[in-house]
């Protein structure tokens, strides 16, 4: 095992030892290919680089107490990559070349797993995107994948805290029919001024509302949005928000409490009756939210008063915890254990 300072790993990119390859030609995937370099060559006209047809996925491994590496709801992530391939026209990369890419990178980088306890995990991250020449808006024919991993430290250093969220009314995200359900680079790359704005303004991040007409929450920055007034877990319903794994997992496990969950259209005035709200997503898993600023109508929704993340909100996330490293029993079938 490395020796990597586990507890304070950043979230950021660190050097492992080996990554997967795998080129789509002439209509069909090639075998998956071992490379110890981290950069790649690319042709200078790929449809990746200009027309953004690229998309790529995020998850982690898990360490448990009994030593074996598990991973969560890969599935998921294989099939939404699926759909954000078909999002943007390229070709799809099969779910069973997905999950052997995905064995085979944790096995070859097994040294860099982080230890059970530590908090912090073996981040996951595919990558697809045309690597074939167009100069022409056109779909490629050639296709790359490419899977890494790097280890990343637990995102709350020192316990769970809640964060500022600023809600945008002058950048949006992704529109009504556009590629918002994708997880495609363009999207992020339309986030950045609003997400950059929130943190000059001392806020965590950004909260996007619906771009048509601006009354709906769409989400958090790269998480989704979920509030929670008596006994309910609320998200937002939304045709250009990325349907979070982790959101969908929180709706199950809050309904294994006795919780009631609803999705559907949330209203920005509703911010005033939540008794907790939180962003979700794979990196911090649930990022409660202590205060939420709306600069068009000067508004403060204010949560966690005490300082402390809501009851209900630390209930989900410690149960969604607990199972992802297998300190309980996983009755959801969401984890898969590397042997
Ligand atoms: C835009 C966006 N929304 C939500 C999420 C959370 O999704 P997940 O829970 O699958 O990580 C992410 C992260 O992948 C994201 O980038």
């Amino acid at each position: 095992m490395e020796t990597l300072d586990w507890k304070n790993l950043p979230f950021g990119y660190i050097k492992t030892d080996y990554n997967i390859r795998c080129v789509y030609k002439n209509g069909k995937w090639g075998k998956l290919e071992v490379s110890s370099s981290e950069y790649i060559d690319i042709h200078i006209a790929a449809t990746g680089l200009h027309y953004g047809q690229e998309a790529f996925e995020g998850l982690k491994a898990y360490m448990g107490k009994d030593g074996k590496i598990r991973l969560f709801r890969w599935e998921e992530n294989a099939k939404r990559m699926i759909s954000s391939a078909d999002g943007v026209k390229m070709a799809a990369f099969p779910v069973e070349l997905f999950r052997e890419a995905l064995f085979k990178v944790i096995d070859l980088n097994k040294k860099y797993m982080p230890p059970y306890g530590s908090g912090a995990t073996l981040y996951i991250r595919p990558l697809l995107y045309g690597s074939g020449a167009e100069v022409g808006v056109k779909p490629a024919t050639e296709y790359t994948f490419l899977v890494f991993v790097t280890p990343v430290g637990p995102y709350f250093k020192g316990g769970v805290k809640p964060v500022n969220m600023l809600i945008c009314r002058d950048v949006d995200r992704a529109a009504p029919f556009g590629t918002g359900i994708y997880k495609v680079g363009g999207n992020y790359a339309a986030s950045m001024r609003a997400i950059i704005a929130a943190r000059e303004g001392g806020y965590a991040n950004t909260i996007f509302l619906d771009a048509l007409e601006k009354k709906y929450i769409d989400e958090c920055g790269p998480a989704n949005f979920f509030g929670i007034k008596d006994n309910t877990y609320i998200t937002p319903k939304s045709e250009s928000i990325l349907n979070s794994i982790t959101n969908m997992s929180l709706i199950e496990i809050a309904k294994s409490l006795g919780m009631k969950t609803e999705r559907r259209q949330v209203p920005v005035e509703e911010l005033s009756t939540f008794t907790e709200a939180g962003a979700c997503g794979t990196a911090a898993i649930i990022s409660p939210i202590a205060k939420i600023f709306d600069p068009g109508t000067n508004k403060v929704y204010e949560y966690c008063k005490n300082g402390e993340p809501g009851a209900q909100s630390m209930k989900l996330f410690n149960k969604l915890v607990a199972i992802q490293s297998g300190d309980e029993p996983d009755r959801f079938g969401w984890i898969t254990i590397l042997d």
